[in-house]
């Protein structure tokens, strides 16, 4: 099944609700945090995977990102029944390259320490692991390994640099908490 990526919309958001509470749980993002960061907060890019069901077109998958020259990886989520087939890793590099493209020197996120998988997936894309931040998904009570992976250059026009663009992982959008780090 041809997996494409396109920009994610806000008339994705049914699907994107029904997806967040399967992959994130207690720690999934409300329709309004969804709706700012499309439509009010700059220097995000929101893509979306999409197969091409019996209904049309489905979003199997979405992943964001927060431009500047240390860029922050939002999210990442494929359904359950699209994984193990490479759509992770599409998003992943998707939000890599537009970072690049953005200016980005490094490229940061946080993933649960108890995602092994995950943490797979984003080794393989070129993230380390340089830290952890303790008790990070409150509502879980878990820790979330901080990962950066550096860029080269991009061989094209670089674009504007948005140095010290917020960042703000997963948990933190939905509470609204900024929490010290200790990564
Ligand atoms: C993590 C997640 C995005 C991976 O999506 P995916 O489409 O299955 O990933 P891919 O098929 O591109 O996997 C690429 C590589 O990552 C690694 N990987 C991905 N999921 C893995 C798992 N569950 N266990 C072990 N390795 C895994 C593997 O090396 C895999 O390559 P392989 O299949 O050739 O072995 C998906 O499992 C998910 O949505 N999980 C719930 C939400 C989440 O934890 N998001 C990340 C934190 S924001």
């Amino acid at each position: 099944m041809d997996v494409r990526l396109r920009p994610l919309r806000e008339s994705d958001l049914d699907r994107v609700m029904e997806l967040e509470v399967q992959l994130f749980g207690a720690g999934a993002w409300s329709r309004g945090a969804y709706l700012e960061e499309l439509t009010r907060a700059p220097g995000r890019t929101y893509l979306a995977a999409v197969v091409d069901g019996p209904g049309g077109e489905l979003v199997v998958g979405y992943a964001g990102l927060v431009a500047g020259t240390e860029a922050q990886v939002m999210t990442v989520g494929v359904d359950a029944e699209h994984r193990r087939r490479g759509i992770g890793r599409l998003l992943v590099d998707a939000l890599l390259a537009d970072a690049r493209a953005h200016g980005a020197r490094t490229v940061l996120l946080e993933v649960r320490a108890g995602d092994a998988g995950a943490q797979r997936l984003y080794a393989r894309a070129g993230f380390e692991p340089i830290g952890r931040r303790r008790n990070y998904y409150q509502a879980e009570g878990e820790d979330a390994v901080v990962m950066r992976a550096r860029l080269t250059p991009s061989p094209g026009p670089v674009g504007a640099e948005a140095g010290g663009a917020a960042v703000r992982g997963r948990e933190q959008v939905r509470t609204g908490q900024e929490e010290a780090g200790d990564a």
